[in-house]
């Protein structure tokens, strides 16, 4: 199945089904006609993996970088930026990243500024790449400062999500993308009694579906985009937090699913909507198989604390939220609130 991002000149397509990768070739010929030149970004461990026989039918190098966040710093941008130099990738040539989101970031981020902007063809290898990370044209390294602090808007030509990729797959991994996966189910609406019967595959397209429309209507974030951050301002504050005392106890999925059940509990502290939301929340959470626990290493002060900074939050507690007119950005939050609340979830836990 194909799904189009429309934005123009600049829309594409996700290709979603197994074998997809196998699209490469066909995509670049007719989306890059004038390419001679294709620099592979991928990781040293994923081009071992039994499914890494990817081919565009050109002259083909492969570009390593280190696995998962350790690829996402401006040392590893900038080498990868002179190695794509040292391969004279031309403004015609196109950059493949096979990879999960870390990979796809950090390959899109050089692709972005390499040249002033190249192609890029994006071949997510774990969920949340496939259902959130290779759509929509963000790009980011870290900074020390915080995740994602640098970075570039920067649409790929293609993607190919093919679902052999995910068989290797670690279950935490696999967990993780459920997140947002969840996120999306909770922003459409949808019941647990729904996903009966509901395979990986379906709930990929019905997320990248999702995505695809909400980035078609609000490519850079004005407005519809922001919901996106469903449950992230919670999350983005676990993985802080983690962070900084050096636990990598969650991944980004995992404490997404986190959030969502917090930001139910908010908004119905502010009065935005009534039990059945709650329970229709943490229905589908558990479902999906995911835990709603707080860390215990992450005190309630230094979440309160690191969501005010959230880089998004323009130093103010804000939050995406249910209410009678649906999702929408709720600013300014009253912090007494968000701590009352916070208290309250990990009490019941
Ligand atoms: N640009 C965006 O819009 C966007 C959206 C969501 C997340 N992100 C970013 O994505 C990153 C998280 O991505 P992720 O969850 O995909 O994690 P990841 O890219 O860190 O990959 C997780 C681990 O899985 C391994 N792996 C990848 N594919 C595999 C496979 N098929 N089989 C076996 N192992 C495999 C990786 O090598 C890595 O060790 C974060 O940096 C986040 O900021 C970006
Ligand atoms: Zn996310």
């Amino acid at each position: 199945m194909n799904v189009t991002v429309s934005l123009g000149e600049r829309s594409y397509d996700v290709v979603l089904e197994s074998g997809a990768r196998h699209h490469l070739a066909a995509l670049i010929a007719a989306r890059a006609p004038r390419a001679k030149t294709v620099a592979i970004v991928t990781s040293p461990e994923l081009a071992e993996q039994p499914w890494f026989n990817v081919t565009s039918g050109l002259a083909q190098h492969l570009v390593t970088v280190p696995e998962g966040e350790g690829a996402k710093t401006l040392t590893w941008l900038g080498a990868l930026l002179e190695e794509l130099a040292e391969l004279e990738l031309s403004r015609d040539d196109v950059i493949v990243a096979v990879g999960g989101g870390a990979i796809t970031d950090v390959a899109g981020f050089a692709a972005a500024v390499y040249l002033r902007g190249v192609a890029i063809v994006h071949v997510p290898t774990t969920l949340v790449g496939q259902v959130d990370a290779a759509i929509g044209g963000k790009t980011a390294v870290n900074l020390r400062a915080g995740k994602n602090l640098a970075g570039a808007f920067h649409q790929p030509i293609g993607v190919l999500c093919d679902f052999d990729t995910l068989v290797t797959l670690p279950e935490r991994e696999r967990l993780g993308g459920l997140g947002e996966v969840a996120k999306c189910w909770l922003l459409e609406g949808g019941f647990a009694a729904e996903l009966a019967g509901v395979s990986l595959h379906d709930l990929i397209e019905m997320s990248v579906k999702f995505k695809a429309a909400v980035v078609g209507a609000d490519e850079f974030e004005g407005g519809k985009r922001a919901l996106l951050n469903y449950g992230h301002t919670l999350a983005h504050a676990l993985e802080k937090v983690s962070l900084a005392r050096s636990i990598d106890e969650l991944r980004h999925g995992e404490a997404v699913a986190i959030g969502l059940a917090f930001a139910v509990r908010l908004a119905h502290a502010l009065g935005r909507v009534d039990d059945s939301e709650i329970e229709r929340h943490d229905e589908v959470l558990s479902a999906l198989g995911l835990s709603t626990k707080v860390p215990a290493h992450c005190p309630t002060s230094s979440l309160l604390e690191a969501m005010a900074h959230d880089k998004k939050a323009h130093h103010d507690l804000t939050f995406v939220l249910a209410g009678a007119e649906g999702f929408e950005v709720v600013p300014d939050v009253d912090p007494a609130v968000v701590q009352e609340v916070l208290e309250r979830f990990r009490g019941e836990q």
